[in-house]
């Protein structure tokens, strides 16, 4: 395996594809664009849709992305696990009717193993049970051994009503000294041992209202391999945060805190502030604004739950526009779009933390005192919380992170009506 730039990854995929006459088309904006279904684009596949279905005839039938994404179902996660991300960039190679499984198996298998060199040994894969296709290749095309190729009933993705179909995953092992040391630890297991690192979806199926699923007449190949991910394998990184794509962005913290990443609080701190930066920066430059509703309001509680981990750090002034210049040193020439808006994303940032600065610490003192004062059941009433949201403009979700730190919960559906 050699070392390889985050930055370096990713352009090695796309012409890796191109090689293989595929058109590297420019990531997509993280705003749907006719898709009333989506908030935000959260997959390589999901602004290429229309090419799926056939209802758009694709500028190639065959296309590579490194796509844009916002994820924050788990934001909580975000600062505690090596992975997850509120924003990261996903590649991707699509088929749109063209090829299938033998192209799309055998060019990510030359790709990781003869681009990225990784150690064959050290690669598993899991297939849907029912895939047989599937299986011959890997095992017969590849030469994969029968025990490295697990099958999983959970190997088929879909969301909602549309095209879907069984996946194939690939996994690199981190090593015994990254995992739970259980007996029973393999892949599949949740500890940090076997890193998904690419999914392959053979989208095959038409899922109908009703749940039926049908045969597709063109079959499509549907691809994302998190960057993040494997630049931690590639530069042999704990965690995602390590690598060169977010590592700056920490530092930069560091220097403007004073902080310890060694500190286990501290560094969960400063990871989410990296991470959350990221997805600040594109979304604004996507013409997302804070708001109260829809994707501002998305916007708005990260940007908000930065700025409570950076008080956490003890810095006082407003820092994060600050920390816009690194996310551009290190993306700014893959998404220059990015530095287009450069001066709007640092204002709006300024603005909204500055905001929020004003009421963040009787805020806090107010929680604190709710904390106190709460039952024995330990939750938050929905007029609580609201008044921190109305009066502190505390998004539910930090007030329900913030209480949960210590024990306690909160009525969400006393807030909602309240
Ligand atoms: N759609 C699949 C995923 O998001 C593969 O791109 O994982």
């Amino acid at each position: 395996m050699k070392y390889m730039t985050g930055n370096e990854i990713r352009k090695a995929y796309l012409q890796f594809f191109k090689s293989k006459e595929h058109l590297i088309l420019h990531s997509f904006p993280l705003i749907p664009e006719n898709d009333p279904s989506l908030l935000l684009i959260g997959a390589g596949m999901a602004p290429l849709k229309p090419y799926f279905t056939g209802k758009l005839v694709p500028p190639s039938y065959r296309v590579t992305t490194s796509q844009k994404c916002i994820r924050t179902d788990d934001i909580d996660n975000v600062g505690r696990t090596a992975r997850h991300h509120t924003f990261f960039e996903m590649l991707g190679n699509f088929s749109f009717g063209n090829y299938f499984k033998k192209e799309a198996i055998s060019w990510a298998w030359e790709f990781l193993t003869q681009v990225l060199e990784l150690d064959t040994d050290k690669l598993y894969v899991t297939i849907y049970p029912d895939d047989k296709e599937a299986y011959d290749y890997w095992h017969n095309m590849i030469g994969l051994a029968d025990e490295r190729i697990f099958k999983f009933d959970d190997n088929f993705w879909e969301i909602g009503e549309g095209p879907c179909g069984p996946d194939s995953e690939i996994f690199y092992d981190l090593g015994p000294e990254r995992g739970c040391g259980k007996p029973t630890c393999t892949v599949g297991c949740d500890c940090d041992r076997y890193l998904e690192i690419w999914n392959l979806v053979f989208t095959q199926y038409n899922r109908t209202k009703d749940g039926k699923y049908e045969p597709l007449a063109k079959k499509n190949i549907d691809t994302g391999c998190g960057l993040e991910r494997l630049a931690s394998v590639i530069q042999q990184k704990e965690s995602n945060f390590e690598t060169d794509l977010i590592f700056p962005i920490i530092e930069k913290v560091i220097a403007i805190s004073g902080g310890d990443y060694n500190d286990p609080r501290q560094k969960m701190a400063m990871k989410v502030i990296a991470d959350h930066i990221r997805a600040i920066t594109f979304m604004i430059s996507d013409g997302i604004l804070p708001s109260n509703e829809g994707r501002g309001y998305v916007l708005r509680r990260i940007l908000r739950r930065a700025v409570r981990f950076g008080r956490l750090l003890g810095i006082k002034d407003l820092f994060l526009a600050g920390l816009v210049d690194t996310v551009l040193d290190i993306l700014g020439d893959e998404y220059p779009e990015t530095r287009e808006h450069e001066a709007l994303i640092k204002q709006i940032i300024n603005t909204e933390e500055k905001q929020f600065s004003a009421t963040l610490a009787q805020g806090m003192e107010l929680l604190n005192d709710m904390m106190a004062h709460v039952g024995d059941d330990k939750v938050l009433t929905g007029a609580e919380v609201f008044k921190l949201y109305d009066t502190y403009g505390f998004p539910m979700e930090l007030t329900e992170e913030i209480a949960g730190e210590q024990g306690f919960k909160v009525d969400k559906d006393g807030f909602q009506e309240a």
